[in-house]
């Protein structure tokens, strides 16, 4: 997963052309596997494989930034919950981790289709509600190494000390998503003890962007889970003694072990 994470950016040019028959099966199958958060909250992913669907949704909508246009969508419902928009980003993030080695192009999109409108387009389950969609298809640029990316410095974003042994993992989480690349996060490393913190950085984005930014929580705790894994560690995602940490909201915590 660490190749797919340095190679991951959103995409936003996809050619006009469907998925094969193949990588959408591959698709179903990875939204079948995907690792939850919180497995209690029910949920679900659909794969929309007529992008039109979601295309004419757009048309209400003010911001381009919110329009990207591509031939396939995946879109998620839940259960209002605690920690149902996490649980979201962290699935997604998933997901698109598993469709970026597949050379697959993605982009998180937060656009705000109104649940009724979303009705005509899924079966919704009677208890949930559409949170977000993702963007997917063939990118017009293969996908390759990300040379830089636009990211705040890691001492604004990293709280401690860390073990040389915890770069890859601190770079990983560092390179995840975010809307409008807000990066609303914090990481208090203790040791073997990462305490996750929702720090709004910007008092206007801070209510436009309130959902959205626990999506982004389960991103970032995405790529720090995958890339720990994938290193090695035994990863424990739970609700721990904190420390406060100013005006930021704790979240959860990722304790590493290994062996
Ligand atoms: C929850 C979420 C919502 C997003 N919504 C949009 C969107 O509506 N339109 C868009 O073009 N990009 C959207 N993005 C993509 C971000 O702008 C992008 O992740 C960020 O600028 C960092 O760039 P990168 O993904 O290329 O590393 C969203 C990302 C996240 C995580």
């Amino acid at each position: 997963m660490i190749q797919a994470i340095n190679s991951r950016k959103s995409i936003r040019n996809y050619k006009d052309a469907s998925l094969s028959p193949e990588d959408l099966q591959k698709i179903k199958n990875i939204i079948k596997n995907a690792t939850p958060l919180f497995s209690h909250i029910p949920m679900e992913s659909f794969l929309i494989e007529d992008g039109e669907k979601i295309h004419a949704t757009f048309k209400g909508l003010m911001a381009k930034y919110t329009k990207v246009e591509s031939p396939h969508y995946l879109a998620f419902t839940s259960e209002i919950a605690e920690g149902h928009l996490e649980n979201i980003g962290f699935i997604g993030e998933d997901i698109v981790l598993k469709l970026t080695q597949l050379g697959i192009g993605t982009c998180w999109l937060g656009s705000a289709i109104k649940q009724e409108l979303f009705k005509t387009i899924v079966k919704v389950q009677d208890k949930q509600s559409y949170i977000i969609l993702i963007a997917l298809g063939y990118p017009t640029e293969q996908l390759k190494l990300v040379e830089s990316r636009k990211r705040l410095d890691k001492s604004k974003v990293i709280n401690g000390t860390y073990e040389n042994q915890y770069e890859p993992i601190i770079q990983a989480f560092i390179d995840a998503p975010s809307a409008v690349n807000s990066q609303p996060w914090k990481l208090s490393i203790n040791n073997n003890k990462f305490d996750l913190y929702l720090e709004n950085r910007n008092m206007l984005t801070k209510k436009m962007l309130k959902d959205m930014n626990r999506i982004d929580m389960g991103i970032g705790l995405n790529h720090l889970y995958n890339s720990a894994i994938e290193l090695g560690y035994n990863v424990e995602l739970k609700q721990a003694p904190h420390n406060e940490l100013g005006n930021s909201l704790y979240i959860i915590s990722a304790i590493l072990n290994k062996g």
